[in-house]
């Protein structure tokens, strides 16, 4: 039996889920938007999903758009803004996930916008009177882009607060959100914040299928022609077995978040306390009193088999991560382990859990490292 041990690069699907999902795949065969009985069947369950997103995170269901996933869904956010919304200026950091950094670098090459990037600390935080200096220093319209939770080092960021400061310096606020949808209780009734993103294979839902939330203040045109769906917003048949099993795990995830939690924050605590145990001099990446519970990311010093660690690990039945999922399959250096100025000597790896996860399943990782690093 594999460990799977990378949750943080995607979740397995819920057996819940997979049940919502199946009359999707199995019978129910109508287009959404055919006007037959068949198409309204699907059209309905497409619709009742919205609603149970849009109050899983109390949004109004004319606020959620479903997309292809978190990539798609900040590459809308963010083009849409400076097409749509008159934006002139990105505010950003270092350690977005590359969905958004690439993302500003396309835009750089091809507008006139411009993209500052906010200094990180070691644990990868900024600091909010930096942003708040940034925001007086320009009257130019500004978006301001920063992750809720880093998806490599677990650092947050106050996604509360820099709402609160975009607001009161007139800027656009999008935020990566897709580490901590379904983890964290989010409440967009209570926070001012343009766009958020989410993707459905995260919390136990399926892969290829997520959202945008939209702040309905924020009026902007169709980011893919073709199609009348998404409300004119999206062109294209719904993927309606994904969107039906997203909306099915995000329910499951927020009813059941306290117990999760509570499951996983102790898994991790255990996984650290037993690597302090038997490892001496590792570091542990990110801030460690904030954090996102379901990420551990340590370095190891420099031995023998560091450089192949994660491959011996997996050789071992165990699947870890070097830093984020790599959608080349080929390991690069990591921009967050540079940007934090990691120590390049040493092997980072993330591990990164879920409730499915087992104590037992703790020890038998610690004994394979044990045996691979002695
Ligand atoms: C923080 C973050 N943003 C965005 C994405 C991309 O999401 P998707 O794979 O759904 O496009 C990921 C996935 O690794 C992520 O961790």
């Amino acid at each position: 039996m594999r460990i799977y041990l990378d949750n943080a690069a995607t979740t397995p699907l819920a057996p819940e889920v997979l049940e919502a999902m199946m009359p999707y795949l199995k019978g129910h065969q109508g287009n959404p938007s055919s006007i037959h009985a068949d198409g309204r069947q699907t059209k309905t369950a497409i619709e009742k999903a919205r609603r149970t997103i849009a109050q899983c995170l109390g949004a109004s269901i004319g606020e959620i758009f479903f997309t292809s996933g978190g990539t798609e869904s900040s590459n809308m956010a963010l083009k849409c803004s400076i097409r749509d919304l008159g934006v002139k200026r990105i505010v950003s950091s270092p350690t977005e996930h590359h969905c958004v950094l690439h993302t500003l670098e396309q835009i750089k090459k091809e507008t006139q916008t411009s993209i500052e990037y906010l200094p990180v600390d070691s644990a990868g935080r900024i600091s909010l009177s930096d942003l708040e200096q940034a925001l007086k220093s320009s009257k130019e319209k500004t978006l301001v882009s920063l992750m809720y939770a880093n998806n490599e080092i677990g650092t947050l960021h106050d996604f509360e607060r820099i709402a609160r400061i975009c607001k009161e310096n007139g800027a656009l606020f999008h935020s990566d959100t897709v580490q901590a949808i379904g983890h964290f209780p989010i409440d967009l009734s209570k926070t001012t914040v343009s766009f958020v993103t989410g993707a459905a294979h995260k919390f136990h839902g399926p892969k290829g299928v997520g959202f945008i939330y939209i702040n309905g203040d924020n009026i902007i045109k169709p980011y893919v022609d073709g199609g009348a769906q998404e409300r004119n917003m999206r062109g294209g048949t719904e993927n309606i077995y994904g969107i039906v099993g997203m909306a099915e795990a995000l329910d499951l995830a927020c009813k059941q978040m306290e117990d999760r939690t509570r499951k996983i924050v102790d898994l991790r605590s255990y996984f650290k306390e037993q690597l302090q145990h038997n490892f001496k001099s590792l570091l542990f990446n990110g801030c460690q009193e904030n954090y996102l519970h379901k990420v551990l990311s340590v370095s190891f010093p420099p031995s023998a088999n560091t450089d192949m660690l994660l491959m011996l690990l997996d050789m071992d039945g165990v699947s870890a991560s070097g830093g984020s999922a790599c959608s080349s399959g080929v390991e690069h250096e990591s921009h967050v382990m540079a940007a934090i100025q990691g120590n390049p000597e040493y092997k980072t790896v993330r591990f990164s859990f879920s409730h499915n996860n087992t104590r037992e399943e703790v020890d038998l990782v610690i004994s394979k490292l044990k045996k691979i690093l002695s």
